[in-house]
């Protein structure tokens, strides 16, 4: 099995790069309405820096990259970013998670550069909602974007929704109907609570939801589609589709199956989303730093990794980082 134990026994074999931190929408539970100070570009990686750290990061067993963003396909010539690491020897997987407003634009493109696969993220399937949600966005955009990936060759698209009460949990049926009706893979995440905009809905109740239309069987290892990471699968009978759900709050065996560190815009390695840990890689590279010193750092944030995070504790924020410079 490739990848890099940490300390506590899991193997590491998946890196999500953060390509930026603009965005074309203000999701409410990420941004103000007016957007986060942004990152000034000579402190952002080029894409030469970010292919040095994937290199060295494929040399030590990483074998799977997602770009995220803020909005990943805001930042220019995303393709040719996607051409260079494909290329990279040991690289199996090469993701990409948007908002979808792009990507009906770039879906082809994407495809060509030699990206694997696309997750789009939407939480409404409501005009209006989704206004409201975005403060900037057109349902129809994403929808359309949707439908490109498909018909460029990405198959499955995955589609992730954040469930906030009052909000869109009574939607829940809808999209878990769009997995017979339009073979999607959706994937409930439970909202993590930075920004005090709504309350999170326990995955336990949308199980619970969903078994009104029929018995949710588990699905535990659709190969290619449900993978390793957080989420845990199941699929209504008869459906083309798979209906996951990420539990960052409920399920206390969360982080246990944790495969993964992330790498911000600004070249920090975070060995947990929800920790304050991070390792500098921008100045060692602006040093010359050989692939060989970036390995022994990618290393280092490996075994810095902690056991699991304290959500549940009331230890809820992010203090030195926005959800919009991580990638989620
Ligand atoms: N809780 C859960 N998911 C979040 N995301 C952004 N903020 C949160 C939050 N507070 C998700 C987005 C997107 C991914 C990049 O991160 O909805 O799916
Ligand atoms: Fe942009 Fe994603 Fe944040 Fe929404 S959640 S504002 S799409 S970065």
């Amino acid at each position: 099995m490739s990848g890099i134990l940490d300390s506590f026994g899991r193997s590491i074999n998946y890196l999500r790069i953060s390509v930026t931190d603009r965005c074309n929408l203000r999701c409410i539970y990420c941004m103000p309405p007016e957007g986060v100070p942004q990152i000034s570009h000579s402190e952002i990686l080029s894409y030469e820096e970010i292919r040095a750290i994937v290199q060295a990061a494929a040399e030590l067993g990483i074998n799977k990259i997602r770009l995220t963003g803020g909005e990943p396909l805001v930042r220019v010539e995303l393709p040719e970013l996607i051409r260079m690491l494909s290329r990279i020897e040991g690289i199996e997987e090469l993701s990409l998670t948007t908002n979808g407003v792009l990507l009906k634009e770039y879906a082809l493109e994407l495809k060509q550069a030699g990206l694997t696969r696309v997750n789009v993220s939407l939480d409404t399937l409501k005009p209006d909602k989704f206004r409201y949600v975005t403060r900037l966005g057109k349902l129809e955009a994403v929808l359309g974007g949707i439908e490109g990936a498909r018909e460029a060759g990405f198959e499955p698209v995955k589609i992730n929704t954040v469930v906030m009460r009052g909000i869109n949990d009574d939607e829940v049926l809808d999209f878990a109907r769009m997995t017979s009706k339009d073979g999607w893979h959706i994937r409930f995440i439970e909202l993590m609570p930075f920004k005090d905009v709504a309350e999170f809905v326990p995955s336990i109740e949308l199980r619970k939801q969903i078994s009104l239309l029929g018995k949710l069987e588990p699905c535990p290892d659709f190969r290619g589609i449900t993978g390793n990471g957080p989420a845990m699968y199941y699929r209504l009978a008869g459906a083309r589709g798979t209906i996951g759900f990420i539990s960052p709050l409920t399920e206390t065996a969360f982080c246990s199956r944790c495969n993964r560190m992330r790498l911000t815009p600004d070249g920090k390695l975070r060995p947990c989303l929800l920790g304050e840990d991070e390792i500098d890689l921008k100045v060692p590279l602006r040093n010359n730093a050989s692939i060989g010193e970036l390995k022994r750092l990618i290393l280092k944030a490996v075994a810095s990794k902690p056991a699991r995070h304290h959500l549940g504790e009331g230890n809820i924020r992010l203090v030195n980082r926005k959800m919009s410079q991580i990638g989620g």
